[in-house]
C-alpha cells in the first residue's frame, strides 16, 4: 500500500440516475443506486487523484477525499461534467435518462375526469459520455459503461466506437443477474485491443481493478 500512481492527475466520474421532471413531483428515472459510480471515484481517489464526482440523486454517502457535484437532470450532469474539464480521466458510470420530456409542466398535472391519462411529449437527452469522448479537451483515458441485456459484447464494441471511449465496461444487468442495485458485478472490458472477462467481484473490487487498469493506461 502507500502507492499513489495517480498522484497530481484529475479525475470526472459520474454515478447514479438522472431524474427528468414530468411536472414539480413527478420524474423519470433509471433503475441506479450509483454504487458502482461511487466505487470508482473512491478507488481513483486513493491511488491520489483529484476526484470530481458528479452525481444524480442517490442515498449513498459521499465517498471520502472525493468532490461531489449533485445534480439532478442529465442537462445539469453535463453542464458539471464539462465545467470539471480539463482532466486526466473521464468514467462515465451514471444511468443518463435517454430521453426527458420536452416541456415539464410547471404545476402539478391533474387528473382530468374522463379525460384518461395525459400525453408526454419526449425528447432526447444529450450524451455526456459521447460528448466528453469527442471533446476538444477530452481528457487522456475515457471509460464509459454498457449495461446490456442481450448481445453484450458486439454491443460494447459498437459503443466504444460511437462515443470515443478507450473502454467500455460492458455487463449484463438482465434482472436474473441482480446486478442492478446488487452489490456484485461481473463485467467484460472492451476496448480496441480485444476483449477480456473478470470474474464475479464486488462492485468495490470492480473499482479497484479499473483504478488500477486507469492508472496503468496514464503510465
Ligand atoms: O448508450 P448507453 O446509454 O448504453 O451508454 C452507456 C454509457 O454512456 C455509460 O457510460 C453512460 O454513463 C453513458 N451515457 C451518458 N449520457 C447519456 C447516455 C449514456 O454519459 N445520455
Amino acid at each position: 500500500g502507500g502507492k499513489k500512481p495517480l498522484a497530481g492527475r484529475t479525475a470526472i466520474v459520474t454515478s447514479g440516475p438522472t431524474h427528468e421532471p414530468i411536472d414539480p413531483v413527478r420524474y423519470i428515472a433509471n433503475r441506479s443506486s450509483g454504487r458502482q459510480g461511487h466505487a470508482i471515484a473512491a478507488a481513483l481517489a486513493r491511488l491520489g487523484a483529484k476526484v470530481t464526482l458528479v452525481s444524480g440523486p442517490v442515498t449513498l454517502p459521499d465517498p471520502s477525499g472525493v468532490t461531489v457535484v449533485e445534480v439532478e437532470r442529465a442537462d445539469d450532469m453535463l453542464q458539471a461534467v464539462l465545467a470539471a474539464l480539463p482532466a486526466d480521466i473521464a468514467v462515465m458510470v451514471a444511468a443518463v435518462a435517454d430521453w426527458r420530456v420536452a416541456t415539464p409542466n410547471a404545476e402539478k398535472i391533474k387528473k382530468q375526469p374522463g379525460e384518461g391519462p395525459p400525453p408526454l411529449m419526449l425528447t432526447e437527452n444529450p450524451d455526456i459520455l459521447k460528448t466528453v469522448g469527442h471533446h476538444a479537451k477530452r481528457p487522456k483515458v475515457v471509460v464509459g459503461f454498457a449495461a446490456e441485456t442481450q448481445d453484450v459484447e458486439s454491443n460494447g464494441r459498437v459503443k466504444l466506437q460511437k462515443k470515443g471511449a478507450d473502454l467500455i465496461v460492458a455487463n449484463d444487468v438482465s434482472p436474473e443477474t441482480g446486478i442492478m442495485g446488487g452489490t456484485r458485478n461481473s463485467v467484460k472490458l472492451i476496448t480496441a485491443a480485444g476483449i477480456e472477462e473478470w470474474p464475479e467481484l464486488s462492485k468495490e473490487e470492480v473499482a479497484g481493478r479499473l483504478a488500477d487498469w486507469i492508472a496503468e493506461k496514464l503510465t
